[in-house]
């Protein structure tokens, strides 16, 4: 998949499905001379260089001359993968580093490559496995002692590039890192528009998509995680680009920290790409023999639209990603308790809900927050992880649960600690920010200062205490706010830029260990709803609560856009009591996700449990193959329209989920869907009619949805299977 022509200086990474070129120039740096579908040959490369009259001139000191590289580099045009900085290219550089003189001038040039198999791993972050092959390049500044790889990786069967740097000062002084992104890409073309996915709580994941402009367009946060205004997930879309046609190309990191996506459309055209860290208030000191690694970015390619790139983050995140070990395996039907009744529970109503649940065909009952300290409300005791024996009776839940065959999990909040709590009057200093006058609160509590081993430590040893008393099945791990005072007292001043970048690396180190350590316990990321979807917080949780909205007049959106980047088995998504819809619309929705119940469940009739149960029977029978392992298109955007219709295929295109719904009331209408992914000579039983046809049908003539009455968020879930 990759080799080196010498001769050509020419470097190719080639999967037979994509294949991306890298020419390494006169003058030392990496010119990125193609990216696109697989070539049969990349012999023969013109890029945009043109001769000498293109090119961008030099004065040699030494010589007193001024003269041209002899393959006409033009420094401010031509597309790199990292430019430099502080030199003649003002586009932008992903790595920007400090000399021990102050200059900022950064100038990175080719030494050598050398292939590795597998994949690169940066220490203490979260990373892709599996078997690619990786193009390791080194650079050098020596004038600043300073060495950089770049690593480039493909695999055989993705359509997915992950690149990332690992910055080493080989100097004999300190170095400060002002600027540590995760990569750059130079396009040719600049007709694209500028998909991504703003928000805020219980809105997440807006789909937005502006044409490039002339000049800079970024999507960035700098709340200290990836969060619900903007999700680190961007695609550029060519103008003309379809659900299944057309160039996009999508980005992601593996980060749940502060991003930074930055598109520069230059007055040459192109497009200068980007992505990485965001860089405000960052500044790393690298000390003599130090090393700094990235995140690292993932790119995906589609020649054929936008549900092609959509698949290859799903194929790649399920198979290249995540960690968890029953990754692939049947996920039970969750019951969890928030919804139903906040903080205000004791024994005998949790065993009550779980006798319910139970109806509904929950197979994983979830206690959520308000089991531990003083906690009796939002205003006291996050950090006092020992469960409140006053008000619940934990090793009886669990023997309940046990006993009707149910697994059990719990809710935490590791990062965070109440101004009221044990943890806080013992140890203030743990609060960041701790030392300021004023500290913002947000939900009455602090962020914890995780750039200092210690807190992570005290955390690490009380849920460590909690689950060797309780093994629990699963765990929820929340976070409900942003960072604000971005100030460690652990670390001296000069290190103060370091503190956004160690409060993710603290988060990681404490996700890695108890993962690790309980391999069989499920892992669902959490924040304030879905505040912290990332390919950072997927490596270790299987699973993330997409949104604290289930009400599906907005849950349509967050879901079907959320599905855009990640795959529907990391969707969490829970059926609750929202008046607007009927439990079996919102439980049809869930099913597009991970499915489970957020309610009151005493409150339900008969009838109510009947439909949830019988919903229940559907998830058993096809999530696992369909939904979660199967191929999903995206038939009608909520966006784009009142209605939305996803389809998913199972691998073996046997069997198919389609789900259509309304927003609106729509009256009457002459309405025909065509389907996608069915195998054209198959016959397929489809539930809306019992009618039987084949693939071929069913593309292109589809489902008849016409005269249809459809009331508010109804919906028809239509399931297709082949018949023998
Ligand atoms: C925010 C989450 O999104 C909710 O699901 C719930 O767990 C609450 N926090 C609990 O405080």
């Amino acid at each position: 998949m990759i080799s080196y022509n010498k001769a050509l200086r020419l470097l190719t990474l080639d999967n037979k499905r994509i294949g991306y070129a890298v020419y390494v120039n006169d003058a030392g740096y990496l010119e990125t001379v193609y990216f696109g579908k697989h070539l049969a040959s990349y012999a023969d490369f013109s890029c945009i260089r043109d001769g000498k009259g293109y090119a961008t001139p030099v004065y040699d000191a030494a010589a007193g001359e001024e003269y041209f590289y002899a393959d006409g580099f033009k420094a401010d045009v031509a597309p790199l993968e990292i430019s430099p900085h502080g030199v003649w290219d003002k586009r932008g550089a992903p790595v920007i580093v400090r000399g021990a003189n102050g200059s900022f001038e950064t100038d990175l040039r080719f030494v050598s490559v050398r292939r590795i198999g597998g994949c690169h791993v940066p220490e203490g972050l979260p990373h892709v496995h599996g078997e690619g092959e990786t193009a390791d390049i080194t650079l050098e500044d020596k004038q600043l002692g300073v060495r950089a790889h770049l690593y480039l990786t493909i695999f055989p069967g993705q359509d997915v590039i992950v690149k990332s740097f690992r910055i080493e000062n080989k100097g004999k002084k300190a170095v400060r890192l002002v600027r540590a992104m995760s990569m750059q890409l130079g396009l040719p073309r600049s007709d694209y528009d500028l998909v991504h996915f703003c928000g805020r709580w219980a809105k997440e994941r807006d789909y937005c998509c502006n044409r490039i402009h002339d000049g800079v367009q970024e999507v960035s946060s700098n709340l200290g995680r990836s969060s619900a205004e903007e999700n680190p997930f961007v695609y550029l879309k060519a103008a003309d680009a379809t659900w299944d046609y057309g160039e996009v190309i999508g980005f992601n990191l593996i980060y749940s920290g502060n991003f930074r996506f930055r598109v520069l459309h230059g007055t040459y055209g192109g497009l200068h790409i980007l992505y990485g860290m965001n860089d405000e208030d960052f500044e790393w000191t690298l000390a003599p023999g130090a090393a700094f690694e990235t995140p690292q970015a993932v790119i995906a390619y589609s020649a054929a639209g936008v549900d092609a790139m959509s698949q290859a983050f799903h194929r790649f995140i399920r198979e290249n990603l995540m960690t968890y070990a029953g990754n692939c395996d049947y996920k039970p039907v969750l019951f969890n308790s928030w919804e139903g009744c906040y903080f205000d529970f004791d024994t005998q109503l949790i065993l009550s809900y779980i006798d319910d649940a139970c109806k509904l065909g929950t197979e994983l009952f979830v206690l959520d927050d308000g089991w531990f300290g003083a906690r009796n409300s939002d205003r006291a005791g996050l950090g006092d992880w020992t469960v409140n024996r006053e008000k619940i009776d934990l090793h009886r839940v669990m023997a309940h649960c046990r006993e009707r065959g149910v697994k059990f999990g719990i809710w935490f909040e590791p990062e965070m600690v109440n101004y009221d709590s044990d943890l806080f009057r013992a140890r203030p200093a743990f609060a960041l920010g701790w030392g300021r006058k004023e500290l913002t609160v947000g939900r009455h509590q602090f962020h914890l200062d995780f750039a200092n081993g210690d807190a992570v430590e005290e955390i690490y040893r009380q849920m460590k205490a909690f689950l060797d008393e309780y093994p629990v099945d699963y765990i929820k791990w929340d976070y409900n706010r942003t960072v604000a005072e971005h100030v460690s007292a652990a670390l001296p001043p000069e290190r103060q830029g370091e503190v956004y970048h160690r409060l993710v690396l603290g988060y990681y180190s404490l996700l890695a260990r108890l993962t690790s350590e309980y391999p069989h316990t499920m892992f669902e990321g959490c924040a304030s709803g879905g505040g912290r979807f990332d390919l950072g917080t997927l490596c270790y949780c299987p699973q993330i609560w997409c949104s604290d909205e289930s009400d599906p007049a907005q849950r349509i959106d967050i879901q079907f856009n959320t599905s855009l980047g990640y795959p529907l088995s990391c969707i969490g998504s829970h059926v609750n009591d929202s008046p607007v819809a009927s439990y079996s619309a919102k439980a049809a929705l869930a099913l597009f996700g991970t499915y489970g119940y957020e309610m009151n469940p005493n409150k339900l009739t008969e009838g109510e449990m009947a439909e949830l149960a019988a919903m229940a029977q559907v998830y058993r029978d096809y999530h696992r193959d369909v939904i979660e392992a199967g191929t999903l298109y995206h038939l009608r955007a909520p966006f784009a329209g009142n209605e939305m219709c996803m389809q998913c295929v199972s691998q073996d295109r046997r069997a198919s989920l389609v789900l259509f719904m309304n927003k609106l009331k729509t009256p009457d209408k002459f309405r025909f869907l065509p389907l996608k992914g069915l195998d054209e000579k198959k016959r397929y039983r489809n539930t809306l009619d019992g009618a039987v046809h084949t693939g071929e049908y069913y593309a292109n003539v589809g489902l008849n949805l016409s005269q249809l009455w459809m009331d508010e968020f109804s919906y028809r879930l239509i399931i297709l299977t082949e018949e023998a």
